[in-house]
């Protein structure tokens, strides 16, 4: 089985990867190919690549989410608990899944438990992928204080544990380096025969779209002009880099954000479909914007 994305993570990317099939580089299949992806979330596209690509010598992914990539450390390196744990606790669930009282009380019990953070790796990595499978729509949203609080979702028997996947994960995360921080610390894993791929926090399409609350910080205009900056001294190296974002001159021909931007660089503009949102009439054809040096 082909390892796939182990999450539901809002702005997930297999709906684009035929196009950016086509911007790699075309010696990503020769050995000694390095793949950086600074914003890796539910890694749609990280998945693809390692499958697609089983020569390519290594990947370095990062996220400034941490129950995010200690997930995938846990799964990297502790697959075997992990899936001990989620199959239990899947058992558990669907033992219930008429009584909506008692899936409420089990449901906050573990975000609870999740919340104050004081489980070990596994079970901690066990509970945000319980959460992800059962909560509103796969989201994951947090407060201030970084407690998780999307509220219990109206699945009956939620897929909690695919074994067949987290294994198929975990051998192809062996050779991935995992990192946790702000996308510009992977300047110093740049060296030759290297493609980033940046998927950050899309700009909202309007104010009330907003959909950029993966961690507590928002990712507002200056953290896009910041990730300018990183791609175009990445540029200045010789680097190669792909980038994706919301196309807001799409909603509003008048808004020329990312073609001011990013003018010195290559804009494609590409059809993508949303699949998380909570409006189903809002699931429609989007154009998104695909950016290379
Ligand atoms: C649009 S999501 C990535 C979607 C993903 N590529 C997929 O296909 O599912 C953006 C990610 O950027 C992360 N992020 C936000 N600010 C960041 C920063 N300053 N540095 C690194 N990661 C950041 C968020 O935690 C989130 O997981």
């Amino acid at each position: 089985m082909r390892a796939k994305p182990f999450l539901k993570w809002a702005g997930g990317k297999t709906q684009l990867i035929g196009q950016i099939k086509e911007q790699l580089p075309n010696n990503i299949k020769t050995k000694g190919f390095t793949y950086i992806e600074p914003f890796v979330g539910g890694g749609a596209v990280l998945f693809w690549i390692l499958e697609e690509y089983p020569n390519l010598k290594n990947a370095i992914i990062n996220d400034i989410n941490q129950d995010l990539t200690n997930s995938y450390l846990t799964i990297k390196h502790n697959v075997q608990d992990l899936i001990q744990i989620l199959k239990r606790w899947e058992v558990d669930y669907h033992s219930i899944s008429k009584n909506q009282e008692k899936k409420k009380e089990y449901y906050y019990e573990k975000r609870n438990l999740f919340n104050t953070r004081k489980s070990n790796q596994t079970t901690q990595s066990a509970l945000f992928i319980f959460l992800n499978r059962t909560c509103f729509n796969g989201l994951y949203r947090v407060n201030r204080k970084n407690e998780f609080n999307v509220p219990i979702g109206s699945y009956e028997t939620p897929q909690i544990c695919n074994e067949e996947n987290l294994l198929a994960v975990s051998k192809v995360l062996q050779k991935v380096e995992i990192l946790n921080g702000d996308f510009s610390e992977t300047l110093k894993y740049a060296t030759e025969n290297i493609i980033f791929y940046f998927d950050p926090p899309y700009k909202p399409l309007n104010e009330t779209s907003s959909f950029n609350s993966y961690a507590k910080d928002e990712f507002d205009d200056e953290e896009q002009i910041r990730l300018k900056e990183f791609c175009e001294i990445l540029d200045s190296q010789k680097h190669q880099w792909i980038l994706s974002n919301s196309d807001v001159k799409g909603k509003d021909p008048k808004n020329n954000f990312f073609d001011d931007l990013y003018a010195s660089f290559n804009i494609l503009r590409v059809n993508a479909r949303r699949s998380i949102n909570a409006n189903p009439s809002k699931r429609g054809e989007l154009t998104e914007l695909l950016i290379t040096n």
